[in-house]
């Protein structure tokens, strides 16, 4: 059995909608799974665009059905591509933060018996400040913070980091630059941000990377599949492979690790004892 201390549990957020987020999660997803990994994204956004339909999945039953004992968590998750596990949230999003103690029980021994299958679970966010995507933020071991180079993107990567750091005290953001012209580009995005908040906040800002502008994504988006499979050689798909090797190694062990933690996390941000 694995040592459940080490799972991954990686929030991927934005100020800004359509900067990428989805795209990086599913295709992330593949790179680490391609890498060995057991990948499971819970697919927070509940904006349209999501994981499924990118990855041209069906999913019946989403997170809603487990919390009120209709389903077990094994029934409800998908799989994807190359073996990856979806866990589709929807409406169940909301739902998710305002569980009664019986509900996280339930969640908690749903969560249990499926831990030892998973190396890194990836959550996908909605854009913006709300309350769920906080609540995602603060649950996980790591965040990732996406934007693009366009100057609105980069004032929402900001504003969020911001409300972050002041309402939930999260210090640590790692930034993905995505839709740059080039590697200086992207720098000089994260720059940008990084420059802004240590003036303002007491935060630090990581640069985790960049993705490339790629047409080839867009075409990707419209077949339903993931840029990884159907251009593996493309430039975007190397940078991607590249962000995602930072990511297959292990959680450091400490208090916010593991899936139990992310679970725990979940509860004790609802304001009820566990
Ligand atoms: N690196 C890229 N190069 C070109 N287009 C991209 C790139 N990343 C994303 N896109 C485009 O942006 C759109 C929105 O991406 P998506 O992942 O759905 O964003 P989000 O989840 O942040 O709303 C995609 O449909 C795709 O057409
Ligand atoms: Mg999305």
């Amino acid at each position: 059995m694995r040592n459940r201390k080490t799972v991954r549990t990686i929030t991927i957020a934005s100020g800004k909608g359509g900067v990428g987020k989805t795209n990086v999660v599913a295709n992330l997803a593949i790179a680490l799974r391609k890498m060995g990994k057991e990948v499971l994204i819970l697919d927070a956004d509940l904006g349209l665009s999501n994981v499924d339909i990118l990855l041209h999945l069906a999913p019946r039953y989403n997170i809603q059905h487990v919390i009120r004992g209709e389903k077990r968590l094994k029934d409800v998750i998908v799989e994807g591509p190359h073996g990856i596990k979806v866990l589709p949230a929807s409406s169940g999003v909301q739902e998710l933060t305002h569980l009664d103690a019986f509900q996280r029980m339930r969640l908690l021994e749903e969560f249990e018996a499926y831990e030892e299958d998973i190396d890194v679970l990836l959550i996908d966010t909605s854009a913006g400040i709300s309350e769920n995507v906080a609540f995602f933020c603060v649950a996980s071991r790591e965040i990732v913070i996406v934007t693009n180079p366009e100057p609105t993107a980069l004032t929402d990567a900001y504003a969020l980091i911001k409300v972050l750091f002041t309402r939930y005290q999260e210090k640590e953001f790692r930034i993905l630059v995505n839709s740059a012209r080039n590697s200086a580009d992207a720098k000089e995005v994260y720059r940008k941000l990084a420059t802004a908040a240590d003036r303002f906040l007491s935060v630090s800002l990581d640069y985790l990377g960049y993705l490339p502008y790629d047409k080839s994504v867009h075409e990707a988006v419209r077949a339903q599949r993931p840029f990884l499979d159907m251009y593996p050689d493309g430039a975007v798909s190397k940078a991607l492979g590249e962000i995602a090797s930072r990511f297959a190694e292990p959680a450091r062990e400490d208090a916010k690790g593991g899936l139990q933690f992310f679970i725990g996390n979940l509860f004790s941000m609802t304001g009820e004892a566990r």
